[in-house]
């Protein structure tokens, strides 16, 4: 492995003899995973600030798979930063595609339920906002995550974050994606095996599931053979763990077979937010994943969930309302804006995001790439050209002439590469 300059990751394995060593600016410094998609690296660069690098094992020779894999990595990166795990650029271009994303440092919470049983009280309640809000903000976005299962939300530090967003989709029907199907069978909802028109809906279902799994240690529908799973997704009513009833109820819902029987996302997060009375109006959509956000994130006052009994959609029922708990702004997470700069073609350059350096280690790197600028160069060359020419009609003399042309090249390139690094971002560039 070569070496870490941030602090150890637990869990990061060596890379392979054959494993690539840099992904655009990042060095490769470890393997994180590998799942059917392909294989994840974490990379690191000149300030040591870490990103996620996905290597898709995709071929994306034909023009059309290759325009839908931008396509869905364009909308992916408009996704609002809640609770989700930025995407940053993806490249394209080299022999192996890659998706460069946000990295989150935690366990994924398929690992936590294996290793640490269960997640119950509070902090199933935090779990449950964190990805719903994840969810709407991905689905606010007009993508679609195709592949929420619990190996694709991490508990980070400040509150879980849903990863892989648009990946699936962005695979399309390549081999890569039919022949990953076995492993995310027990979280697709029956649309998905008949062969229907896949929405945001699907995600509702998986999110559901995901919870069943985090507060009861196996999916709601089985994992043992992919015919009996199918079976069930499409025939029986879930089987769930003991879980608060206003929770319970939702998870139901959200796992009916039919789509529109599911509700949005969105609803999800407000009947969710409304039971610890963090809502009690209509909120714009903006705040809405604020306060998940804020919610999923808050330090665990150290009491269990209180039970919500009865629920609200029983007859004469009335909302109970719990006192809010206290919160804190997510350090690593300042609110952002829901929609960054929308990008059509996938970058082949870092997007500045949260844990990625804007410092010294930023600077120093756009000054570089900013002194090698063709564009800059050219015109610097030209101006100098001009003033030469210039030099040369005023003097008649070619060595005043050049001597004019050299500190109008000099000057030009200084003022540009100056100019430029202090404005930083060029979206033209991204
Ligand atoms: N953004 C990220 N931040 C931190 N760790 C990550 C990130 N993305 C992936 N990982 C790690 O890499 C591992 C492998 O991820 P990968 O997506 O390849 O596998 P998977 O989720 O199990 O399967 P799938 O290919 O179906 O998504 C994950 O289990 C996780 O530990
Ligand atoms: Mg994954």
């Amino acid at each position: 492995m070569s070496e870490l300059a941030g602090p150890p990751v637990p869990g990061l394995a060596k890379l392979w003899t054959h494993d690539p060593v840099t992904a655009g600016p990042y060095r490769l410094v470890g393997r994180l995973g590998a799942g059917g998609q392909g294989v994840v690296y974490l990379g690191e660069d000149d300030a040591g600030d870490r990103v996620a690098v996905k290597m898709v094992n995709v071929d994306l020779s034909d023009p059309r798979a290759r325009s839908q894999f931008v396509k869905e990595i364009a909308a992916a990166r408009r996704v609002a930063p809640f609770c989700t795990a930025q995407v940053l650029f993806a490249e394209v271009d080299g022999e192996r595609p890659y998706v460069v994303s946000e990295f989150i440092e935690g366990l994924t919470l398929h690992r936590h339920v294996r290793e640490r049983g269960p997640v119950t009280g509070n902090a199933l309640h935090r779990l449950a906002v964190g990805t719903v809000t994840a969810l709407a903000a991905i689905h606010s976005a007009g993508v679609v995550h195709c592949d929420l299962k619990p190996d694709n939300v991490v508990l980070g530090v400040d509150g879980p974050r849903v990863i892989d967003f648009g990946i699936a989709r962005a695979l399309g029907n390549t081999e890569t994606a039919s022949s990953r199907v076995m492993g995310t069978t027990a979280y697709m909802a029956p649309e998905r095996f008949r062969n229907d028109v896949i929405g945001p809906q699907c995600d509702v279902f998986a999110w559901a599931a995901t919870i069943a799994f985090a507060a009861g240690g196996r999916p709601p529908f089985g994992n043992d053979s992919l015919f009996a799973v199918m079976h069930r997704v499409l025939n029986d009513p879930p089987d769930l763990p003991a879980m608060p009833p206003v929770l319970d109820e939702l998870i139901r819902e959200c796992l009916a077979k039919d789509p529109a029987d599911r509700p949005a996302a969105e609803r999800v997060l407000v009947r969710l937010l409304r039971q610890d009375g963090r809502v009690t109006e209509p909120l714009r959509r903006e705040s809405l994943l604020e306060a998940g956000n804020e919610t999923a994130g808050a330090p665990t006052p150290n009491q269990p969930l209180p039970q919500l009994t009865p629920t609200a959609s029983q007859p004469g029922a009335t909302q109970p309302q719990v006192p809010a708990r206290p919160t804190v702004p997510t350090q690593a997470r300042p609110a952002q804006p829901a929609h960054p700069p929308v990008q059509t073609q996938p970058a082949h350059l870092p997007a500045t995001g949260p844990g990625m350096g804007a410092g010294g280690g930023g600077t120093l790197r756009r000054l570089r790439r900013e002194a090698l600028d063709a564009w800059g160069i050219s015109t610097a060359l030209f101006l100098g050209s001009v003033g030469a020419a210039a030099g040369y009609v005023a003097s008649s003399a070619v060595g005043p002439a050049a001597a004019v042309g050299a500190v109008a090249f000099v000057v030009v390139y200084l003022v540009r590469l100056l100019v430029a690094t202090a404005l930083g971002r060029r979206p033209d560039r991204r």
